[in-house]
């Protein structure tokens, strides 16, 4: 069985997923750690991707060429920015756009050169199945999280939300910075640093990809506040739980 490749840009999130992994061999390339192993009998590399989108590219790559993986996964922490969104709600991308590119006047706003377009999908076939795993955890969170992270990040009633996510080589911190970004991506949901690189690549391959973000911050003024502790005890939980119940299915 050809496997499948996970990645996460943050160190809480990889450890509790090679935690729920059968963990068989450790390969070093390109400065990376790759993970083999089987998760609910299916074969699974997992790799920390690091953060931004050339890093992101360059593990995916990887995954690809080395590792032969026939799909990707990405899942981590996000910054909401669509109405409604709050902290401990997910975001499952059905595209992927960077909200950085900008080639004009040559090109477009946002359009990458030479593709002939700025937005890239993901796999409808395991974005919807990761939807449904997305949606049984979030329908109870707390067997996952603990009680006491639920209080702590009033995870009242979380849910999942699907659509564009912008990624972007920045963390945005400013609400200065998060208006303008509404303004100039007014349905983007989300913003991270990875996504639309990996969604690229991909695409290059002609490989399925798939991902799911959990809104750890607002993209606003606040957005440093109990990053770690977050991703540690909510986000990382939830995408363990979102994986298993995806990959347990036949
Ligand atoms: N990932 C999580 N929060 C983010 C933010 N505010 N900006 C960019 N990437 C993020």
């Amino acid at each position: 069985m050809t496997p499948i490749g996970i990645m996460s840009a943050m160190h809480e999130e990889l450890a509790a997923v090679l935690q729920a992994l059968s963990v068989e061999r450790r390969v070093h390339v390109a400065g990376r750690d790759f993970w083999h192993g089987h998760w609910h009998g299916r074969p699974v590399v997992a790799v920390l991707s690091r953060i931004g989108k050339v890093a992101a590219a360059t593990t995916a790559t990887a995954l690809i060429e080395r590792f032969g993986v026939d799909q990707l996964v990405f899942t981590g922490v996000a910054g909401g920015l669509g109405p409604g969104l709050k902290v401990g709600d997910v975001v499952l991308a059905r595209s992927f756009v960077q909200h950085d590119m900008d080639a004009s006047p040559l090109f477009p706003r946002h359009e990458v050169p030479l593709y002939g377009r700025s937005h890239f999908e993901t796999d409808a076939g395991l974005s919807d199945a990761l939807q449904r795993a997305a949606q049984d955890v979030l329908a109870d969170v707390a067997p996952h999280v603990g009680s006491e992270a639920v209080a702590e990040f009033a995870l009242q009633s979380p849910r999942l939300h699907e659509g564009l996510i912008a990624s972007g080589d920045r963390f945005v911190s400013t609400t200065f910075e998060r208006r303008n970004l509404q303004q100039i991506l007014p349905e983007a949901l989300a913003v991270e640093m990875e996504g639309a690189a990996v969604a690229q690549v991909c695409a290059d391959y002609g490989l399925p990809f798939a991902a799911l973000r959990t809104i750890s911050d607002r993209a606003d003024d606040d957005a440093h506040a109990d990053f770690s502790r977050f991703i540690k005890h909510v986000a990382s939980r939830y995408s363990v739980a979102m994986l298993s119940q995806w990959l347990k299915k036949p």
